[in-house]
């Protein structure tokens, strides 16, 4: 069981994020400053822009969070800095590492890496402390889209994942070929509540018994059929693609759960996670399988350091505190971490 207090660092992509969490799950503060307004004119997040936003905003984030928390910026009251070490774009991770290492020997407390990824895990449990083991989490997000299976806080296994593109990116490719502002996701799933879904005949893709994803074939698929009928309208596509996207979600989910029979919960985390239809179809799931449906808070969804908080206090407790010579991971997958 994990205890004390943790500062916890996030930037592993455009948000710089800080939060004071205890081992409660109690968020006693979370600051997000977003860089996003600066790479939305690319279509994309630009490493470098990311990097550089991260570099003036990590210190008077922290001060922010401490400050929320009632804690003393020069000795925090705190027994671990957690930080995320991956995956993510390596030159941001570097500096939010860089950072937690400063402040880890100034203050004199231990530092833990945590993974991105088992972060956005915790987000649902932080909001629910009360639910039951094991829980399914679909994890969707801009990077990654994978399904889990979770036995207890830190003890997961992915039993099914992307074979190609995650949902996210689905999403913001499609968006983009729309003429949709970036990220796609929100725009996508505003446009579609005033449109009609099946608008647009789209494939059903993976269709087989296994519990993998993908959505690289959609996106070629929306392409195609938007070219072949000009005529029908921005909502009814973008109401016709989500609906492909939660359809695929939804049956994968489905299958999981009815494979893993004494499931306690379905829960989901990510980015994509803020998707309405995918919202409704999971909590319709959750009641046909009568158990809890756990949706995180939109600000939950997306990138935040109380989920890094959460998860590197876990990992301090069973696997102590990191070496000062860890270094950032941009390819870490969360089959490495259990
Ligand atoms: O988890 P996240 O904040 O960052 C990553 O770790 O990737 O996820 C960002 C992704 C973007 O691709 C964005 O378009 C998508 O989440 N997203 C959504 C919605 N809100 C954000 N996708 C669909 N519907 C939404 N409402
Ligand atoms: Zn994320």
């Amino acid at each position: 069981m994990a205890t004390g207090v943790a500062l916890a660092i996030e930037t592993s992509c455009d948000d710089t994020a800080a939060a004071v969490v205890d081992a409660t799950w109690r968020v006693r503060s979370s600051v997000i400053e977003s860089s996003i307004d600066q790479h939305r004119e690319f279509g994309g997040v630009v490493p470098e822009l990311a990097g550089r936003a991260h570099l003036t905003t990590v210190g008077p984030v922290v001060r922010r969070a401490l400050d929320d928390a009632g804690l003393d910026p020069r000795a925090p009251a705190i027994d671990v800095v957690a930080v995320t070490a991956g995956p993510g774009l390596v030159g941001s991770l570097l500096i939010g590492l860089s950072a937690a290492k400063a402040y880890s020997l100034a203050w004199d407390v231990p530092f833990v890496g945590v993974n991105h990824l088992e972060g956005h895990l915790f987000a649902p449990l932080l909001e629910r402390p009360d639910l039951q083991w094991p829980i399914v989490t679909l994890l969707v997000s801009g990077g990654h889209s994978m399904i889990v299976v979770q036995r207890g806080p830190g003890e997961h296994v992915v039993v099914g994942e992307t074979i190609d593109d995650a949902a996210g990116e689905a999403y913001d490719k499609v968006a983009r070929w729309l003429g949709l502002a970036y990220p796609g996701g929100p725009e996508i799933d505003r446009l579609a509540r005033q449109g009609t879904g099946g608008a647009l005949k789209l494939p059903v893709s993976m269709t087989g018994d296994d519990f993998d994803l993908s959505f690289s074939g959609l996106k070629t698929a929306v392409v195609r059929a938007t070219e072949k009928h000009p005529e029908v309208a921005l909502a009814d596509v973008a109401a016709s693609f989500q609906d492909a996207v939660a359809e695929q979600l939804l049956r994968k989910l489905r299958r999981v759960l009815e494979a893993y029979g004494e499931v306690r919960g379905v829960a989901l985390a990510g980015g994509v996670a803020a998707n309405s239809a995918l919202r409704r179809g999971v909590e319709a799931l959750a009641d046909e399988f009568a158990i809890p449906s756990l949706l995180p808070s939109l600000a939950m969804c997306t990138d935040n350091a109380a989920m890094i908080g959460a998860a590197g206090l876990h990992r301090f407790a069973h696997d102590g505190p990191s070496d000062l010579s860890l270094s950032a991971r941009p390819n870490w997958s969360l089959s490495e971490v259990s």
